[in-house]
């Protein structure tokens, strides 16, 4: 896995040619599937529990310990109407929309003509201004690039043994602290924050047993409203890439064609890799096409895999937003942020987040005068998360009429 990343999973099935495929992942028995019926299968949550599922050196860089993420049953879906409550509402999301384009207008603004600019680091600033003002927690202009940095590295180190890992772990440690202290803060009433904030929300949240998270599990889960947002800038990379990659998409975005837009967006998470599968434990003995699952053994569903299945997206190596007009889509049939029902499974829920971000920028991206100069496209698939080498350097031009 760590020397073939994305392709792992897949090429093991591919060879196999079998619906489940027996392996081990970090010492321990793992079983892999792939496919609808497969991602079906995953998220009845009678068949699949988390807790206990992730890796501790994922739950110490990506999602932090005591995550929604690591929740069953009823104590998941506790915790999981917190985070419906906040991210899955119209008004809510077009406030962070609004925040997040105000940002990037600005931030464009100031690129200076033939001055090269890295999209990467640029969206990950706007990112973290933006979400960090929608929670409640505006930053200082000069805290904004540390944090963004801190939030990115720790999605950069989730899945490798590298010293990248340990700077995940670093930055993960520093931003929870500050963050409890904020939580401690807003109990105890010497840190004043808004009181319809998203941040007030966690702070107040309390579980199944009536208790207040404990302010660590309440910075944590901060963390998973802000970190995964600022992961956006992962998309919009693949976004600047897709653009240049195939210019012919651009007119059509840059003309403001919404429902273009949008299925824009959705490609861009199919097609590009970024979650590159996932994993719980069997709930209780399966089966699979005839294949016994024991209760237990580690459950992969794949997802890189899943997302470029030409049985499910002909051609499946093609950009083409066209494939997402005039449809929808089924539950398990595009996965990039899982499957399934958000409020009720571990499906992400931030998910209209991420498409009405993208549907926004992608055009401002696709109007903008710019070139791209000589530099390394390449998106090595061994390395989880992914980018263009480069991180993609753009340089604004002058306006051509
Ligand atoms: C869960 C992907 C953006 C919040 C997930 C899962 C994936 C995912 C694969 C796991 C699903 C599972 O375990 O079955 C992504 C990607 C994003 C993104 C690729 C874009 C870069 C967001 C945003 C937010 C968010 C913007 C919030 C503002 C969450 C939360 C969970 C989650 C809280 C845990 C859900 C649960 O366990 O019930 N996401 N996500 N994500 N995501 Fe996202």
């Amino acid at each position: 896995m760590l020397t073939k990343g994305y392709a792992w999973l897949p090429d093991r099935l591919r060879a196999e040619n079998a619906p489940v495929v027996r392996t081990r992942l970090m010492g321990q028995r793992a079983v892999c599937i792939h496919g609808v019926d497969a991602a079906r299968l995953f998220y009845d949550e009678r068949n699949v529990h988390r807790h206990g599922a992730l890796p501790e050196p994922v739950k110490s860089t990506l999602f932090g310990h005591g995550a929604v993420h690591t929740l069953d049953a009823a104590d998941h879906r506790r915790r999981k109407s917190l985070f419906t409550g906040l991210l899955m509402n119209r008004e809510g999301i077009t406030d962070l929309v609004e925040r997040t384009t105000a940002a990037w207008d600005a931030t464009v603004a100031n690129w200076v003509v033939d001055r090269p600019v890295t999209l990467f680091e640029e969206a990950s600033r706007v990112l973290t201004e933006a979400v960090f003002a929608w929670v409640g927690l505006p930053l200082p202009p000069e805290e904004v690039a540390p944090v963004a940095a801190d939030l990115v590295t720790m999605v950069d180190g989730f899945a490798t043994p590298a010293p990248r890992h340990f700077k995940a772990r670093a930055a993960r440690g520093r931003q929870e602290k500050r963050l409890a202290d904020i939580i401690t803060g807003i109990r105890d009433g010497s840190v004043e924050v808004a009181p319809d904030s998203a941040v007030r929300a966690v702070a107040s949240h309390v579980d199944e047993r009536g208790d207040l998270l404990e302010p660590r599990v309440a910075a944590v889960e901060v963390l998973n409203i802000v970190r995964p947002t600022v992961a956006i800038s992962w998309f919009l990379t693949f976004t600047g890439h897709a653009l240049h990659r195939w210019p012919g998409t651009r007119a059509r975005l840059a003309r403001g064609d919404r429902e273009y837009a949008v299925a824009f967006a959705h490609e861009v998470r199919r097609f590009y890799p970024f979650a590159p599968f996932l994993g719980g434990l069997a709930a209780r003995d399966l089966t699979f096409h005839g294949q016994e699952i024991p209760k237990g053994a580690m459950v992969l569903l794949d997802v890189y895999g899943h997302n470029h299945d030409p049985a499910l997206f002909p051609d499946p190596y093609t950009f083409s937003p066209e494939r997402f007009l005039d449809r929808e889509i089924g539950a398990f049939e595009l996965i990039p942020q899982g499957g399934g029902d958000p409020r009720t499974g571990h499906r992400c829920p931030g998910e209209d987040i991420v498409i009405t971000i993208l549907a926004a920028l992608a055009p401002r991206l696709a109007r903008l005068d710019h070139a791209v100069p000589e530099q390394d496209l390449d998106i090595p698939l061994n390395r989880i998360p992914t980018l263009p080498r480069s991180r993609f350097t753009l340089a604004r031009t002058e306006h051509e009429e």
